[in-house]
């Protein structure tokens, strides 16, 4: 039997860092997709390929961890989790790792669905591959604050705070003239999530009371943002995600490229700003159908490596 899944990247258009210290953040599913394979294996072994490498250990925590590259483990984690047995993991991805979109957590959550419908010969529930996936990713992260891995299993556009868990935001449709365009543009840099975590941490404890505001400012934007978004007024959005930038700034978490990317794709579109840990990794600019062309010129005239455009995915976790 060979059990397959694909779930979704995701863009943090409002609130990422803040998210991560009980603030609230406005994330979307994107249609870039990732999909696993999980197979039986003879020989008791678990094997893992995937564009991060390949690797092979025993099914019992510890046998064997020592051959496995750390960006594996999760995914490790997950296939001996899974109660599966020997088996063969394949993840397939088109998204650059440590870009900030995601990419850890979309193929931890399609490897959790195809492991776990290996497993038990059905379709899992969402929650299950969403709780499978979250406890490999924090192997890796231990600070992930969900939002993530649960914008890659659900879909959609969603609130998301470790106290309300995900809130569904809807969007509009594709044939709605007001459909956003996310014009994601690459900076040259991959970042490392632990550690642009760790710096806006010592932002927080140096600055306790400015932070405190920061996260709050945030907050008000995502909520605020989700509403534009609900509502089809991409102009306010836009205004959002410019004004969380200008915070995202502060904490430490653009760099002179990252500003450089945002401030030019804001300028034809709606609004830019990083997305996810920054420190490396992606701007992304809220547009129009009309003007996703000229915003991803401007991101290209200002250094980006690579952009493309991706819309909404109402789409999670699917089995295809
Ligand atoms: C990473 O995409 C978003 C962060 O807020 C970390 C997290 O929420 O887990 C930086």
């Amino acid at each position: 039997m060979r059990a397959r899944a694909t779930a979704p990247a995701k863009v943090i258009l409002l609130g990422e860092h803040f998210v991560a210290d009980g603030g609230t953040a406005l994330a979307c599913a994107i249609d870039a997709r990732v999909s696993a394979e999980a197979r039986p294996r003879a020989g008791g072994t678990v094997r893992i390929e995937s564009r991060m490498g390949a690797a092979e250990a025993g099914t019992a925590p510890g046998d064997g961890d020592g051959a496995v590259p750390p960006a594996l483990r999760p995914l490790l984690f997950a296939a001996r989790e899974s109660g599966a047995g020997g088996l063969e993991l394949t993840v397939e991805s088109p998204l650059t790792p440590g870009m900030g979109l995601g990419s850890s957590s979309a193929c931890c959550v399609a490897a959790a669905g195809a492991l776990l419908r290996l497993a038990r010969g059905s379709e899992p529930p969402i929650k299950d591959a969403l709780d499978l996936a979250s406890r490999a990713e924090r192997t890796a992260f231990p600070g992930a604050s969900g939002v993530d891995a649960a914008a890659c299993a659900h879909g959609g556009a969603m609130l998301y705070s470790a106290a309300t868990g995900r809130r569904p935001v809807g969007a509009p449709g594709d044939g709605d003239p007001c459909s956003p365009r996310l014009v994601v543009a690459e900076s040259s840099r991959a970042h490392s999530t632990a550690e642009a975590v760790a710096r806006a941490g010592r932002f927080r404890d140096a600055n306790p009371s400015e932070y405190s505001e920061m996260r709050s400012s945030a907050g008000k934007l995502a909520s605020a943002g989700a509403h534009a978004l609900a509502s089809g007024d991409l102009a306010w959005l836009g205004w959002c995600m410019s004004e969380n930038q200008a915070l995202l700034a502060r904490l430490g978490a653009s760099n002179a490229e990252l500003d450089a990317l945002a401030e030019a794709g804001g300028g034809l579109s709606h609004g830019a700003k990083i997305t996810g840990a920054g420190g490396g990794g992606c701007a992304v600019a809220l547009a129009d159908r009309g003007r996703a062309p000229r915003t991803a010129r401007a991101f290209l005239k200002a250094g980006a490596r690579r952009c493309f455009t991706a819309r909404i995915d109402r789409e999670g976790l699917e089995f295809p």
